[in-house]
């Protein structure tokens, strides 16, 4: 055929591309949806990675292949996924299905839209601001600005990058010249993006000063004020604060008020890493842990870690309502956010972000809202107390289990002390042999496909697992293998 004939029929057969689609939906519901929730399958089908990479056929070859076959590749790259979903994945701190996020998720990848302006994304500009104030609400603000990010990290270098704008406005010009070297103060609970943060924006690890925690994990705010004085004293110019609400492996909520007052004394930039615990926020009962969060001046919270949204979807929120976040980030490109529209060009967000294309977060969350409402998020969140309180409860009447401590959040961290080490604390290699349990559990657990949690050494503790209920779909007897299956893989050790 001709070049220019080539251009009169489209270079997509539509007919057998829907074909194709409904087939991969059917297969995407059965293996990943139904077979992926399926507490008789298995949550992971380990191969050793020179082995899957054989079984995967992975190369990328000149010729096409036939529908059938591609098919059978979706069924493949499902079969050896690990099923996040599956009732028994303890193992993130996200985990579990929803059904309408899923939804949501699937119409943001059809409809493959950016974020960034009216103009292409009518339905999803809207509806961004609208989630953003309901979370705001639920911070305690009337007001505010906001923006969804890629993850949680991306939120807390925002926090970051737009209290230094804040103080130093003159650095998005400048640069690093315009600055003297400034200091960050976060727990040493703290999630490591505070230093990824720190690094990528020319501050520097050096100048992340650790604040002592207690034994529970949270920030002691009378060290924060030594660090503060430290920093001083040693020529840097304190600007930022960061506390955790619910730290990545214990849990721990740090004491917002007393941080607050600290933060108000020597004016810096109060940021809450909620990524984990801002859920907490639509519980009624557990709510408390969060007391003082409206004081903050930004926050960052995760809905796609407690409530099931999916990957991803991270809100930045903010309390200052003078456009900061935009004149920190923006570059008014004129290609994209032409000021001559003929409609209002507020709705225009996309400037707010140092992302060009961006993708759709809000809609998951959104969709969930909407058919659970905010009283089926604050049951969702309850729940997931009530599964760890169910296992601490069991632990505590279980031979060779011992709890690292009393959890305040849903981080139920625990050891399992096999009957060979029961009773020998006292032994000079005792810890040492303990911190070897969980890595050989965690071993044949994956190699059974069982089930998956985690496990972390920490500060002087041996290896212990932390487990994660976020999933509605975890039952009661998930919660029963889980621990059974702990003691079956473990009590020969
Ligand atoms: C407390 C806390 N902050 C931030 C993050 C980072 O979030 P993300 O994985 O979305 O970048 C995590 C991740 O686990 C976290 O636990």
């Amino acid at each position: 055929m001709a070049e220019a004939d080539l251009l009169d029929v489209p270079a997509l057969d539509k007919a057998a591309g829907e074909e194709f689609l409904q087939e991969a939906f059917g297969v995407i519901l059965e293996e990943a949806v139904r077979r992926g929730t399926d507490v008789a399958e298995k949550v992971c089908d380990w191969k050793e990675p020179e082995d899957l990479r054989h079984l995967l056929d992975l190369e990328l070859r000149g010729h096409g292949e036939p529908q059938p076959q591609v098919l059978q590749r979706c069924r493949d790259i499902i079969r050896y996924s690990v099923k996040t979903c599956h009732p028994r994945f303890f193992n993130q701190l996200f985990s579990g299905l929803d059904y309408h996020a899923l939804a949501g998720r699937m119409i943001t990848e059809t409809l493959n839209t950016s974020q960034y302006t009216y103009e292409i994304a009518p339905v999803f500009v809207l509806m961004e601001e609208v989630v953003l104030q309901k979370l705001r609400e639920l911070v305690g603000w009337g007001s505010g600005d906001g923006i969804f990010c890629p993850g949680g990290s991306i939120s807390n270098m925002y926090a970051m990058n737009v209290a230094r704008y804040h103080r130093f406005p003159d650095c998005k010009r400048r640069g690093l010249w315009a600055l003297p070297r400034l200091a960050v103060f976060t727990s040493k609970e703290c999630h490591y993006s505070i230093q990824k943060g720190a690094a990528f924006l020319g501050i520097g690890t050096d100048n992340v000063y650790l604040v002592g925690a207690d034994e529970r994990g949270k920030m002691i705010p009378a060290e924060l004020e030594k660090q503060i004085s430290q920093a001083q004293v040693e020529g840097a110019v304190p600007f930022f604060v960061s506390v955790t609400c619910g730290t990545t492996v214990l849990g721990a909520f740090d004491p917002l008020v007393a941080v607050a007052d600290v933060c108000e004394r020597h004016g810096l930039w109060f940021h809450v890493d909620a990524a984990w615990g801002g859920s907490v926020l639509l519980s009624q009962k557990h709510r408390h842990l969060l007391a003082g969060i409206e004081r903050a001046n930004s926050v960052a919270w995760n809905p796609h870690k407690m409530l099931t949204t999916g990957l991803q979807c991270s809100a930045f929120l903010l309390r200052n309502t003078s456009g900061l976040l935009h004149r920190c980030h923006s570059a008014g490109a004129t290609y994209l956010f032409q000021p001559d529209k003929f409609y209002n060009v507020a709705w225009d967000t996309g400037d707010k972000t140092v992302q060009c294309g961006r993708k759709v977060d809000c809609l998951k969350l959104w969709l969930l809202w909407k058919a659970v409402g905010t009283e089926g998020l604050e049951k969702r969140v309850d729940r997931a107390f009530a599964c760890t309180r169910y296992l601490v409860e069991e632990i505590k009447k279980r031979e060779g289990f011992q709890l690292v401590m009393e959890p305040e959040f849903i981080n139920l961290c625990f050891w399992f002390v096999p009957p060979s080490l029961r009773g020998k604390q006292a032994q000079a290699d005792y810890w040492e042999r303990l911190g070897k349990v969980a890595p050989a559990i965690k071993e044949r657990m994956m190699k059974a496909g069982s089930m998956l949690v985690g496990y972390q050494p920490h500060g002087s503790k041996a290896n212990f697992f932390r487990q994660i209920v976020t999933s509605p779909l975890v039952t009661r007897q998930d919660l029963d293998f889980f621990l059974d299956e702990i003691e079956r893989l473990g009590r020969d050790l």
